[in-house]
């Protein structure tokens, strides 16, 4: 099994990080030094994805032109003699083959994956969800490429969610087969607590065999009118060809204000130049604010 390319769905409204989004991308929001979308990019080339299929919307081109040439701002920099600045700009103009494909409408994560069915044609893909950033030693979708290389079989990306939370993901139901490794048999999109099969949620993390597309036609769509990926999945499940690695790492939604503003600070405090006086700046506003 050969996979190259990674689909990252980045259509979506942002409507829960407005009014910020309201002319910004939610994958351009910074999280310390780099827009999101910037961090789910890297997971993938560091797993050795090559091919970014961006799903994209009309008001999204800055998602591409940031990972393109800004031949006005190199030069600035070059005649300013700011080397290490020119050289992280170029860095990222060079990181990645962009391809960009359309999602006219907004239809649901399944829909976004759909549109990019003509660039990935009969590979198996990667799914990155552009709002969900993981941070651990070995990247996370790198740890589903392992397993869907090992198995021989699509796999999807879950954590453990308290029983309040289970209503915010989708949920897998299965067997563990060995430590972290589950065969899927159903999941629920979104259950309420009391009708959810476990707690393991479903972390916008995939590897899609591409007969994803032939299930993804079968889909319905839900009562809000949304094609929902998870249902797709349901299909593959029952047919007994889907498995779940629980993910190892560090997720933050940056959809969700407290995970985006603790993301911001997780990596602040990465940065040795800045630890000490963020950490000192961080401790007088807990003592002013309690
Ligand atoms: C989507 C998926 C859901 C998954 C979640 C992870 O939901 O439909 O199954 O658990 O991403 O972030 P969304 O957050 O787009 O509503």
């Amino acid at each position: 099994m050969n996979i190259t390319k990674v689909v990252i769905p980045v259509a979506g409204w942002g409507t829960r990080s407005l009014p910020a989004t309201k002319n910004i991308p939610k994958e351009m929001l910074p999280v310390y030094k780099k827009p999101a979308v910037q961090y789910v990019v890297e997971e993938a080339m560091q797993a050795g994805l090559t091919d970014v299929v961006f799903v994209n919307n009309q008001n999204k081109r800055s998602l591409e032109d940031h990972f393109d040439r800004n031949l006005s701002l190199e030069l600035v920099l070059k005649r300013a003699g700011k080397k290490d600045l020119l050289e992280e700009v170029l860095r990222v103009s060079n990181m990645v083959n962009i391809i960009s494909v359309r999602q006219k409408e907004q239809l649901g994560l399944g829909h976004a994956v759909a549109c990019a069915q003509e660039v990935v044609k009969n590979e198996h893909f990667a799914v990155l969800v552009g709002d969900d950033l993981i941070f651990s030693a070995e990247p996370a979708i790198a740890q589903l490429v392992e397993v869907a290389k090992t198995e021989q079989m699509p796999v999807v990306g879950v954590m453990e969610v308290p029983k309040e939370k289970v209503s915010n993901y989708g949920i897998i139901g299965g067997e563990e087969i060995s430590p972290g490794l589950f065969r899927v048999k159903k999941l629920h999109e979104k259950p309420r607590p009391e009708e959810a099969p476990s707690r393991l949620a479903v972390v916008g993390r995939y590897v899609l065999p591409p007969d994803i597309f032939s299930y993804l036609e079968k889909v319905q769509p839900d009562s809000q009118g949304e094609y929902q990926l998870t249902d797709a999945l349901h299909f593959l499940a029952r047919e007994n060809r889907l498995l779940a690695v629980k993910v190892s790492g560090r997720r933050f939604d940056i959809g969700d204000w407290v995970d985006y503003l603790t993301a911001n600070i997780y990596f602040g405090l990465k940065d040795e130049e800045l630890k000490q006086e963020l950490t000192k700046s961080l401790k007088e506003l807990l003592a002013c604010s309690s």
